[in-house]
């Protein structure tokens, strides 16, 4: 693991980049978990999805499951106590001491705070926080289509269909349709976005971090383009 010293960036918030510690922003629906998938495989990173991690704990019945449950089926928010310490035990595990890809997290500026905090004492520091535009109804457009396997590969019944429909093209398993994916839970999760997670959009631009992306092309337009910015950060560094 790097832990800054010349090279960290001067004069920018930027971490040193042979370490990618990568953030995804965006909308639900964004095309998060979809590229996340993709840059995992090419920069050989963790993948920590809050996402993941809470509909897991659901499942198995956990008291981090029985928590969320109430607040992810209501389209809101699992309050920042609950989230902050699970997420941050992850991001400081060895498996992410090289670096990682997180997904779902911060969602508001507290927990922003909170990842700051962390990495502060751990000498660490963000790479990037990739956000994903995607305009309102186009993220309805997604959700409402939007198939995953039960190990939580992610599918379109039209943007994206699996080769066989309904089963997924790497382990054949059924797909299903999310709980939150109801029209009136994807409307309330798109309020809770603009009010409590767009503000974090400010607050890495303002660290100078923050790379943004249109997310309305297609899935592999936008990972051409967030793997050659990726990759360009990491060359950049090299030099
Ligand atoms: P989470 O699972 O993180 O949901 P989300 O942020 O709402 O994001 P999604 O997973 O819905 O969308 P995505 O951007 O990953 O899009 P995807 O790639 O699937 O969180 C769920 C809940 O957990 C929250 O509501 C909250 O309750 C709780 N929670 C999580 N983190 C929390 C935190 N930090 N604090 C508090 N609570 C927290 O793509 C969507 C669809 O579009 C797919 O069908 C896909 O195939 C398709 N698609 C993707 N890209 C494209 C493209 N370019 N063109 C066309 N179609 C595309």
């Amino acid at each position: 693991m790097t832990t800054g010293g010349p090279g960290a960036g001067a004069g920018s918030l930027r971490a040193p980049v042979s370490e990618l510690n990568l953030i995804l922003l965006g909308p639900p629906g964004a095309g998060k978990g979809t590229q996340a998938e993709r840059i995992t495989e090419d920069f050989d990173l963790p993948y920590i999805s809050t996402g993941d991690i809470l509909r897991e704990a659901v499942k198995s019945g956990t008291e981090l499951g029985r928590q969320a449950k109430e607040y992810m089926d209501r389209g809101e928010l699992v309050p920042d106590d609950v989230i902050i310490g699970v997420i941050l035990e992850k991001v400081e595990s060895p498996e992410a001491a090289d670096g990682f890809i997180l997904d779902g997290f911060p969602r508001t500026v507290a927990q922003a705070e909170a990842l700051d905090q962390a990495f502060a004492k751990l000498g660490r520091e963000l790479t990037a926080a990739i956000l994903l535009d995607v305009p309102d109804e186009e993220v309805v457009r997604r959700l409402s289509g939007r198939r995953i396997s039960p190990a939580g590969r992610v599918y379109h019944v039209d943007f994206n269909p699996p080769k066989v429909p309904g089963r997924c093209d790497v382990d054949g398993s059924e797909l299903i349709q999310r709980d939150d994916d109801k029209p009136e839970v994807i409307r309330k999760r798109l309020e809770v976005y603009h009010s409590s997670t767009a503000p974090l959009i400010g607050y890495y631009e303002d660290k100078g971090i923050l790379r943004r992306f249109d997310g309305t092309m297609a899935p592999t337009e936008v990972h051409d383009h967030i793997r050659a910015t990726i990759a360009t950060l990491k060359l950049e560094d090299e030099l």
